[in-house]
C-alpha cells in the first residue's frame, strides 16, 4: 500500500478556536480523522503530522524521501517567507502538493506570495478541508501513472 504524509505547520493545532470566520470550526483532529477515512477507502496509508516548528517541518520533508509516494503539505505563514522550506521541498524527489484552507490571494498583500509554491507539483487554495482530500487524489493518481 503506498503510503502519503499529511504536513501542517504553524498554528494549525489551532484549528476551530483560530479565526473561525476564515478557518472554520472544525479542528485539526476532524482534518486528520477525515483524511485517514479518505485514505482507507482510496487504498492509502496515510500519516498525519504538524508542527509549529520550521526544523521540525524540513526534518520531515527530509525523512519523507524513500517513505512517502508524497506529501499534502500547508506550511502556514512559512509559505510566505521560509526559503529553508521551500529548499527542502526542492531537495526531495517526493512530489509535493501545497494546501491552504482559506484563499490567500482574497486576503493580506502578503498572503498572495508564496515562496514554495514554485517547488511543488501543484496548490490548491481557498476550498477549505477539501483541498486536503483533492490533494490526496492527485498525488495518488499520479503514483497510479508514475506505476504503469
Ligand atoms: C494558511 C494561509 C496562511 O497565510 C496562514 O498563515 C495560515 C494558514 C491557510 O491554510 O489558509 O496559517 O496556510
Amino acid at each position: 500500500m503506498d503510503a502519503y504524509l499529511i504536513l501542517n505547520g504553524p498554528n494549525l493545532n489551532r484549528l476551530g478556536t483560530r479565526e473561525p470566520d476564515i478557518y472554520g470550526a472544525e479542528t485539526l483532529l476532524d482534518l486528520e480523522r477525515g483524511l485517514l477515512q479518505f485514505g482507507e477507502e482510496a487504498g492509502a496509508e496515510i500519516t498525519c503530522l504538524q508542527s509549529n516548528h520550521e526544523g521540525d517541518l524540513i526534518d520531515a520533508l527530509h525523512e519523507a524521501e524513500g517513505r512517502y509516494a508524497g506529501i499534502v503539505l500547508n506550511p502556514g505563514a512559512f509559505t510566505h517567507y521560509s526559503y529553508a522550506i521551500r529548499d527542502a521541498v526542492a531537495g526531495i524527489s517526493v512530489p509535493v502538493v501545497e494546501v491552504h484552507l482559506s484563499n490567500v490571494h482574497a486576503r493580506e498583500e502578503f498572503r498572495h506570495q508564496s515562496v514554495t509554491a514554485p517547488v511543488t507539483y501543484g496548490q490548491i487554495i481557498g476550498l477549505g478541508f477539501a483541498g486536503y482530500r483533492l490533494a490526496l487524489q492527485a498525488l495518488i493518481e499520479l503514483k497510479g501513472r508514475e506505476n504503469k
